[in-house]
């Protein structure tokens, strides 16, 4: 297939190494000037890619989108001209809220989303480093992604294991739920993930919590209030040596997902006239702490 991934940061370069390695055409659209761009994976042998080139998204099968959340309508609109209206368009970023714009700016275009826990670090430029075996679940948005389940072999060539989900936007929340529990609360504490099972974390994760499950149960999840606190210990157990990608923004002034993380569950408990008074205090405390780069 002819694929371009927009966006070939950690997570973009390791997926176009890999499609690459599995046979197909891969080009990049990238904010350097380049026509072609190399790439290295690990130790592996670098290869060298298209870049920027419009003919590549003209012939585009798929484009694989994987600039962060609030990149992601500045970075298609630039574009979205000579993106053909057969293109499969899957986006492939932490946080919710893209896909509803995405899908009105692009209604012809098959939409698919994605959620990875491959860790990848990019070491240089052209350089990255495959940090995490990790899986990844990908599922139709509108009516023409739902029918493109057979991307799910066109990935798992590529980079093991990937499912297709027919609810995504399940898997989606409950990634969600996870990171408005461990991303802001690391970032503000500047600590590791492991540390969020401190007791002194207890109270506030579990009022977090009671608001993240009540806007999900509203917005039809049927996943109870226990198994949340599961999933959301589980992760924080499991990555206890991490720090989370909120956490490494903040550290290098850089701007952070928050709106797409917390700012996407305030929105929506505002539709449902929900409050949720903690997840606030812990949105206006890292927009505070991004507004002071500036000021
Ligand atoms: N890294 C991981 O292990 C990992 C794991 C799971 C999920 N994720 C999620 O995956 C998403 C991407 O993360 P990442 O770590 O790969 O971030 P990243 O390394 O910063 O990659 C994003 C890339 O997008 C580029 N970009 C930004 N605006 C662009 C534009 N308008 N046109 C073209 N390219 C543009 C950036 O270029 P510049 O660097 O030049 O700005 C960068 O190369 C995030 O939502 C993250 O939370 C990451």
């Amino acid at each position: 297939m002819n694929i371009v991934v927009l966006g070939p940061g950690a997570i973009g370069s390791l997926w176009a190494y890999s499609l690459h390695q599995a046979g197909h055409t891969v080009a990049l659209y990238s904010k350097q000037e380049h026509d072609k761009l190399p790439l290295q994976l690990d130790g592996n042998t670098p290869i060298t890619l298209a870049n920027n080139q419009p003919v590549s998204l003209q012939n585009a099968d798929v484009l694989l989108v994987t600039v962060k959340a609030p990149q992601v309508i500045p970075a298609l609109e630039v574009l979205r001209s000579d993106l053909h209206p057969d293109c499969i368009v899957v986006l492939m970023h932490n946080g919710m809220g893209t896909a509803e714009i995405v899908a009105s700016r692009l209604p012809n275009n098959p939409l698919v989303l994605a959620t990875t826990t491959h860790g990848a670090l990019r070491q240089s430029r052209h350089q990255v480093l495959h940090t995490g075996q990790g899986s990844t679940q990908l599922g139709g948005y509108n009516s023409k992604g739902n029918q493109c389940d057979f991307l799910q072999q066109v990935f798992a060539h590529a980079l093991p294991d990937v499912y297709w989900n027919e609810n995504i936007l399940d898997a989606l929340w409950l990634k969600l739920a996870i990171n408005c529990a461990i991303n802001p609360l690391t970032a503000i504490h500047q600590v590791k993930n492991g540390q969020l099972a401190d007791e002194a974390f207890k109270p506030t994760l579990h009022q977090l919590l009671d608001e993240v499950h009540q806007v999900m149960t509203c917005e039809g999840l049927t996943l109870s209030r226990n198994e949340l606190n599961t999933h959301v210990y589980n992760v924080i157990q499991a990555t206890a040596e991490n720090r989370s990608s909120m956490h490494q923004d903040i550290c290098h002034h850089r701007l952070s997902e928050i709106d797409f993380i917390t700012g996407y569950l305030i929105q929506k408990a505002h539709d449902h006239q929900l409050d949720v008074p903690s997840n606030e205090a812990l949105y206006q405390q890292i927009k505070r702490i991004e507004k002071s780069w500036t000021s």
